[in-house]
């Protein structure tokens, strides 16, 4: 098979977790890193063995011979670099949100499609194996039509009014924070596990914190404590939110939060049908919760001899062997080169389309905060 090149821009948190995958995809070469500077590019790639490094992610658009790019930077940066590489050219896996607004997302959606190109949305976290599971069951009709879908999707990092991060910018971040940030990563898996779209939503939004305590040197997510200077900053997007929502018949409720203290990464999907019930919590990944009215609970561990056969396609480890975030991120970029590979196969991985779909959910939610309302969300 021929090797393709590609090239990751961001070297933050996400930049390495995609360095770090794309390390173990074959056929696959990063070829080139891009960063805020040359030097912290220089960095990045040096620990990932890359050859060429830039400050400007704009030397990547301009070398014909790198075939896609994985855009890891902040929110308000996906929209221009990934309308600059489909328009050279160039396979796009992109981290979510796809864009700031429905009109940028829907732009490249349609621009991607027009130039025939790969478009990848980093909703990795339809990847874990039991998360392919439950999605598998459903399928198979274990647990019947679904009448309920409940969950959250809740950390701690945010809890303080000294915690800070460019995700509280609106300008870089969007008009929604939580919600954007990790809500849009609960509807994605609630949608892809039910095989149902959210149809209308009734969100209540909350700012804990309307001032918070900026560090003067900025700040990369996830760093820990603030320290030295700081300035008193406006914050007006949201700390926590709940939504309400309606999936056709089903019900549901989420809550997303960056406030709840001891929760790291406590994403809970739970769907309850006429026959039967299953909960996933992300802190617990292996494990898949699964409720009978008559007949004992079961906890299933992943174990891919035990799986269904789409489910187990999606583990690489025997069972006890455990596979965690970093393996959601391997297993989607191997089925998009996979795609890059063969252009004639069909993506079986989340697309701009699908990001598309999270800034409609997005827009919904944000509409009904502020009219205090139901509001409908377009199919
Ligand atoms: N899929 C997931 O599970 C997941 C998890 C976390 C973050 N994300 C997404 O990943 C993206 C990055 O978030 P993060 O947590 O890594 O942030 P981060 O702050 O840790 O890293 C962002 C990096 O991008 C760099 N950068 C900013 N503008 C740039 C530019 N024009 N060119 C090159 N580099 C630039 C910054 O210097 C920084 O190093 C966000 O869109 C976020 O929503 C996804």
């Amino acid at each position: 098979m021929e090797r393709i090149r590609t090239a990751v821009i961001g070297t933050g948190f996400m930049g390495r977790v995609h360095l770090e995958a794309l390390r173990r995809i074959e056929h696959v070469d990063v070829v080139e890193v891009a960063a805020t500077s040359a030097e912290k590019a220089r960095a990045a790639a040096a620990g990932y063995n890359v050859l060429n490094a830039t400050g400007d992610w704009q030397d990547v658009m301009r070398d014909p011979s790198i075939d896609a790019v994985h855009i890891a930077t902040p929110n308000d940066s996906h929209f221009p670099i990934a309308k600059a590489a489909l328009e050279a050219g160039k396979h796009v896996l992109c981290e979510k949100p796809l864009a700031m607004s429905s009109a940028q997302a829907q732009a490249l959606t349609d621009l991607a499609a027009a130039k025939k190109l790969r478009n990848a949305l980093c909703h990795n976290l339809r990847f874990y194996p039991m998360v392919q599971q439950m999605r598998a069951m459903r399928e198979a009709g274990a647990f019947g039509e679904i009448l309920v879908v409940q969950g959250t999707y809740s950390q701690d990092w945010m809890l303080y009014e000294t915690d800070w991060n460019w995700r509280v910018d609106p300008k870089v971040s969007g008009p929604s924070r939580v919600m954007a940030d990790i809500g849009s990563h609960f509807f994605d898996m609630a949608e892809h596990v039910t095989g149902l779209k959210v149809s209308a939503v009734c969100s209540d939004l909350q700012i804990f914190w309307p001032t918070r305590k900026q560090p003067k040197g900025g700040g990369e997510t996830f760093s820990g404590k603030t320290v030295g200077e700081t300035i008193d900053t406006k914050i007006v997007t949201e700390d926590f939110g709940t939504t309400l929502f309606h999936m056709g018949k089903a019900r549901g409720a989420m809550t997303a939060s960056q406030v709840s203290a001891g929760r790291k990464n406590g994403l809970v999907l739970e769907i309850y049908g006429t026959k039967g019930g299953a909960s996933w919590r992300q802190e617990a990944p292996e494990e898949l919760w699964l409720g009978h009215r008559d007949a004992p609970n079961q906890v299933l561990m992943k174990d891919p001899s035990l799986l269904d056969r789409h489910a187990a396609a999606f583990a690489d480890y025997p069972g006890g062997h455990a596979e965690g975030y970093p393996d959601t991120h391997k297993q989607l970029y191997r089925r998009f080169y996979a795609s890059i590979a063969d252009l004639s196969a069909k993506p079986d991985y989340p697309q701009f389309v699908d990001g598309l779909r999270q800034m409609k959910i997005l827009d919904a939610e944000l509409a009904s905060h502020e009219s205090r309302a139901w509001v409908d969300v377009p199919a």
